[in-house]
């Protein structure tokens, strides 16, 4: 039988989810948003249905605004919400999304109380923390899709710098996804050569500065919402590691309880990602200066969670 992958949010990044999950055959795809909008979902199920034959996948894609039909779900991906608008506070968005969010988590509790859950919706380290609670889901199956993106711009943007392949980049982002974020200059690879040795530290240091401002980037460019195609890549990156047990270490917002020192929160880490979802947190020594920049992204995380009041 297939697996089925519960799409909970039909707009930008929903689309390319259901395009990438329909081509890398993770599953039938149900996509759920508002009843006002349903109709424009249907339709981008069918129009990838449509696409299938030279697509060369076989999958049933399909669209509602019904918790039931996505019961059972292996996997949900949460996009639902609303971006800010014109004369909309910080706190007013909050608020918003929470919402949202608090409706979405009741629906995926009551249908799909067994899938693996990876939130995208922002801001990100509150709404995962926001969802985590309300379905009251066990710490595995719930993590932020953050740090995955974030480590995807800082490897995109050392390539271009350097002009070699990102297949050779490695390394990885830590923290909320604000920023604050916190990429590690220190164990960032270019085919097994240290970025520290290749790059000049200016170049190091602008590569951090485009990384943390690389959401707001491209919001500035596009005028009006915000990326979506390498979003939704990232999360499918989790999705297809959970489903085909890949056992990838992702950055991810997972909730410590103890590691890195933080306590109760969703914070971007290094987590193994397997059949059993976030199976592990993987723990990194911090230089003096990393563990300071570490706590300025917790502070930050903290004070968004505190003003959820959940
Ligand atoms: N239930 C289901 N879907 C909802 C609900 C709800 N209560 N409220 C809103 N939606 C749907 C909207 O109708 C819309 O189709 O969520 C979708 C959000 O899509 P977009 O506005 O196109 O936003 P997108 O670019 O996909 O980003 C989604 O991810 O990266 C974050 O900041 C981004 O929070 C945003 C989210």
């Amino acid at each position: 039988m297939r697996r089925k992958i519960a799409l909970i949010g039909g707009g930008q990044i929903g689309q390319i989810l259901a395009m990438l999950a329909a081509q890398k055959e993770l599953g039938d795809i149900v996509i759920l948003d508002v009843p006002d909008y349903v109709n424009v979902c249907k339709g981008k199920a069918l129009d990838l249905m449509e696409m299938a034959p030279h697509g060369n996948y076989d999958a049933s894609i399909s669209a509602t605004y019904d918790y039931k039909d996505i019961e059972g779900a292996d996997v949900v991906i949460v996009t639902a919400g609303k971006p800010r608008e014109a004369g909309m506070t910080r706190e007013d968005l909050l608020n918003v999304n929470i919402k949202i969010i608090t409706e979405v988590a009741n629906g995926v509790k009551q249908y799909a109380p067994k899938a693996f859950c990876i939130i995208v919706t922002n801001p990100l380290d509150a709404m995962v923390y926001v969802f985590h609670k309300v379905t009251g889901f066990p710490k595995h199956q719930v993590v932020g899709m953050a740090g995955t993106l974030d480590t995807a711009r800082w490897r995109a943007f050392i390539a271009m710098e350097l002009g070699v392949s990102v297949a050779d980049v490695a390394g990885t982002v830590l923290g909320g996804h604000g920023p604050d974020m916190v990429p590690l200059p220190r164990l960032t690879t270019v085919g097994g050569v240290p970025l520290t040795e290749i790059a000049t530290p200016e170049q190091i240091e602008k590569l951090v500065n485009r990384t943390r401002e690389a959401g707001t980037e491209i919001v500035k460019l596009f005028g009006k919402g915000s990326a979506f195609f390498s979003p939704a890549w990232s999360a499918i990156v989790i999705a297809e590691s959970y489903l085909k047990d890949k056992r990838r270490v992702l950055p991810c917002a997972a909730l410590c309880q103890g590691e890195y020192g933080v306590n109760g929160l969703f914070i971007g880490v290094p987590c193994l990602i397997s059949a059993k979802g976030m199976e592990k947190i993987f723990e990194i020594k911090l230089t003096e200066e990393e563990e300071a920049q570490f706590q300025k992204t917790v502070a930050s995380v903290t004070k968004t969670v505190s003003e959820c009041k959940i």
